[in-house]
């Protein structure tokens, strides 16, 4: 295991983290076997960034992002982010999960990988969410590879699109109460 810090992002930060989302993004896309999705991987890189963005701006209102640094180098090795559910899982349910809190931007940097700093940034929000009263929250997945951790984490998805983004390649959101995570904290 590596020396790993958990922090708040601070405005300085803002240029490592908006490299760090292209850098896993590109990465994971091509891991995906989506490399030419070139569109997709703009749109998501900047996404992220405006959730950075929001966060900054608003002092964690409108998204709050915990990143985890590497405490020798100071290196920025993982993210993790909550706010309201985004406009895809709202119309995925239906609206069923409108208002709800979403957990996203769960991004490692490759390297660092399967490494249990995934599961760290994911306690550091159950930890988050207990202390701010949040009982409920959602994460969805696209990528295959994410989709298989987080079954392994959560089960089975409450909501499963079927060939969502092209043949074989599904869309799924969990819906999860905070006070049930504290069975997969190791
Ligand atoms: C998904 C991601 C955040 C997980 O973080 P991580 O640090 O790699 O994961 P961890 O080492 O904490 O492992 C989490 C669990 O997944 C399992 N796992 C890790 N890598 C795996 C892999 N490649 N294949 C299958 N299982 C894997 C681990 O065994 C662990 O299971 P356990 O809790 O039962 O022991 C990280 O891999 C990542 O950034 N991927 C690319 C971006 C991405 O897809 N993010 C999610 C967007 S929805």
């Amino acid at each position: 295991m590596y020396n790993v810090g958990i922090r708040r992002p601070r405005i300085e930060d803002s240029e490592e983290l908006n490299q760090f989302f292209s850098t896993v993004i590109r990465d994971t896309f091509a891991r995906e076997g989506l490399s030419e999705w070139h569109d997709d991987i703009e749109n998501e890189i900047e996404a992220k960034k405006q959730y950075l963005k929001y966060d900054l701006d608003s002092n964690g209102k409108s998204r709050y992002f915990l990143i985890a640094f590497d405490k020798k180098s100071n290196k920025v090795i993982g993210t993790i982010e909550y706010g309201q559910a985004s406009e895809l899982i709202n119309i995925c349910t239906n609206g069923a999960l409108k208002g709800m809190f979403e957990i996203g931007t769960v991004f490692v940097l490759p390297g660092y990988q399967s490494r249990g700093i995934g599961t760290l940034l994911l306690n550091a929000m159950f930890l988050t969410f207990l202390g701010n009263g949040v009982q409920e929250f959602c994460l969805d997945s696209g990528y295959t590879n994410s989709q298989k951790i987080w079954e392994r984490k959560f089960g089975k998805p409450d909501y499963l699109l079927k060939d969502y983004w092209s043949q074989g390649t599904d869309h799924m959101i969990w819906k999860r109460s905070t006070k049930d995570m504290t069975i997969i904290f190791k």
